[in-house]
């Protein structure tokens, strides 16, 4: 592998890149004042809250909060790793990017994964294909109605009879300790190893950019464990990804909707049938994470379900899991297939149109929540009203305030007979904890935050700072951070906000800074000298204060020695 990407060739390329143009030229922007504004890319919307800062070369979305610089643009967009955002902005400026090689060895890379899942699928496949022992597995692809053409596109292959075919096969040249590491060998206790997968179908999965990071695979026919999926490891979080979401992307280029479904299987067929924005969780419930890539990429997602207990339980859980991130222009729906049958069988039965008809139509996830609640409790009676309130408001709590939340409450209203506002004031009343322990965006900040936040937009000011010096590191938190930023401003006094936060990527500041970089200072720009020494001296006056207590303190139990005698002194003076 290449070594790290020296930071001052990222200063450079930012310092010739301009965000507005690389924003522009894939979300067409308009000038207002000294920003450019649009419509949000990362979220829905219908006046534009999201603004491009030349000056500062930052981005930054009023609406959902989304920001960052133009290699964190790409990074988001265009869902690039670090490395191909900073390769591809310096394509656009005909820059090489240069490797250091000293630190390459230093950097923990961890053994390659990749090349060896992307071996082993590439194997598997030619096994299908090839070897006569698979005639077996092609007819019970065949069997289930499964094309060529789908098995080719979703890279379908097959895992051999036998302990070792894969250990022959690859280790000599991708190395026994890496098929370990990928998963794909398992290592006995002794020592020896044997292949993971054996005699099965084998479906790989893929990232969102294509790579082959984890397989599936099914046994042919009936037999106990059905599917086998790779373990854990660092490419491969289960509860992240989504299988069939980089083929949904290859074959449609606009994705106005997602299917979630439960099995490989489903996605193929669905595929198979014309519905190829359907997408499969692997063998886990839905998560949060799940959600957040399937919002990223379009507003509607259809949940289907099997029709049976299981199926309606499951269908509740993932509920839970969406109504937090129900703002407003997402809309959810849930399917509930007929008993016995799943996605694949019931395409298969009826056709590719029908089943489109049945997501188009399926069930508001508003509708199906009072329906869920509605059968546990006797509306008839008062008492089940009452119990209906109680059961409802907590999950309705959950949904972010906008008009999905008030029609749900309506809705409440209408079935209990209650009246709305008030079901809505007790609901604020229990929701507003929870908004304070969480502050989005333009929370208050602290002085020290203050500081940072305004000489990142304005690293200008780093040259006013210099009377801080004189406190120690320790003396405040955060103080840290502000003397690397001015180091860093004193080494490189040009460097735009973006390219000034772009040095903390992968530390722990690197969020904190980039929000502190888009926090709105309600001040006319022209105060900003003046605010910005107001809190230098506010800083001051804060370490004098904890400095004087210490002292006074370590004066009545140990005495101080002489140096300290006379800051003490001086310190008084200023009190
Ligand atoms: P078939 O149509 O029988 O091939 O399976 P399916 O796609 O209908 O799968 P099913 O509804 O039985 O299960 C849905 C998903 O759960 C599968 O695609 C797997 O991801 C997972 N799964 C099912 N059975 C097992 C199992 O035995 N072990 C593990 N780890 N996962 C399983
Ligand atoms: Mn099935």
């Amino acid at each position: 592998m290449a070594g790290r990407i020296p930071p001052t060739f990222v200063d450079d390329l930012l310092s010739r890149v301009d965000l507005v143009d690389l924003i522009d030229s894939r979300v067409p922007l308009k000038k207002s004042g000294r920003e450019y504004t649009a419509c949000c890319p990362f979220h829905d919307e219908k006046s534009p809250s999201f603004t491009v800062s030349p000056s500062k070369q930052f981005y930054h979305c009023f609406g959902c909060g989304a920001h960052g610089t133009a290699i964190g643009f790409l990074m988001e967009f265009e869902h690039l790793g670090f490395v191909e955002a900073v390769e591809e902005l310096a394509a656009r400026v005909g820059l090489a990017v240069p490797r250091d090689e000293s630190s390459a060895r230093a950097t923990r890379e961890g053994p390659d994964l990749l090349t060896p899942l992307q071996r082993a699928a590439e194997f598997y496949r030619q096994q299908l294909r090839t070897n006569p022992a698979a005639s077996r597995a092609v007819d019970y692809l065949k069997g289930r109605g499964m094309s060529g053409e789908i098995a080719a596109e979703f890279g379908v292959g097959y895992a051999p009879e036998g302990w070792s075919s894969l250990i022959d096969a690859l280790s000599r040249e991708v190395g026994y300790p890496a098929l370990v590491a990928s998963g794909l060998v398992i290592e006995k206790e002794g020592g020896g190893g044997y292949d993971r997968f054996r005699d099965r179908v084998m479906f790989p999965i893929r990232d969102r950019r294509g790579r082959v990071i984890a397989f599936g695979g099914r046994i042919l026919g009936e037999g106990k464990p059905k599917y086998l999926n790779s373990p854990e490891t660092p490419l491969f979080h289960k509860g992240s990804e989504l299988y069939g979401l980089f083929e949904a992307r290859q074959a449609l280029r606009h994705i106005e909707r997602l299917v979630v479904v439960e099995g490989y299987m489903d996605v193929l067929a669905l595929a198979q049938y014309g519905i190829r924005y359907a997408v499969a969780t692997l063998g886990t419930a839905t998560t949060e994470r799940h959600l957040e890539s399937l919002f990223r990429i379009c507003s509607e997602v259809v949940f289907c379900f099997d029709g049976d207990r299981a199926g309606r339980e499951a269908a509740w859980k993932a509920l839970q899991v969406v109504l937090p991130q129900l703002r407003d222009g997402r809309q959810v729906r849930i399917l509930l297939l007929p008993e016995g049958e799943d996605p694949d069988t019931l395409v298969r039965a009826e056709g590719g149109g029908a089943f489109a008809e049945r997501l188009a139509t399926a069930r508001p996830l508003a509708e199906f929540f009072f329906d869920w609640l509605t059968q546990e409790v006797d509306l008839t009676s008062m008492d089940g009203r009452a119990r209906l309130a109680a059961l409802a408001q907590p999950h309705i709590q959950q949904v972010p305030p906008g008009v999905l939340r008030d029609l749900m409450l309506d809705r409440l209203a209408s079935l209990t007979g209650l009246d709305s506002r008030r079901l809505g004031r007790d609901l604020k009343v229990a929701a507003a904890p929870r908004r304070l322990a969480r502050p989005r965006g333009a929370g208050p900040l602290s002085v020290m935050a203050k500081t940072i936040a305004m000489l990142i937009q304005r690293p200008g000011l780093a040259s006013r700072a210099e009377a801080l010096r004189d406190i120690p590191t320790s003396g405040l938190a955060g103080l840290g951070v502000l003397f690397e930023l001015l180091d860093l401003l004193a080494a490189r006094p040009n460097l735009t906000t973006g390219a000034l936060i772009e040095h903390w990527r992968g530390t722990e500041h690197f969020e904190t800074l980039q929000r502190l970089a888009g926090h709105p200072f309600e001040v006319a720009e022209s105060h900003w000298d003046e605010d910005f020494d107001g809190y230098l001296s506010i800083l001051s006056g804060k370490y004098r204060e904890a400095r004087y207590s210490q002292l006074e303190q370590k004066a009545r139990i140990g005495g101080l020695t002489q140096d300290e005698k006379r800051e003490f002194f001086e310190l008084s003076r200023y009190r």
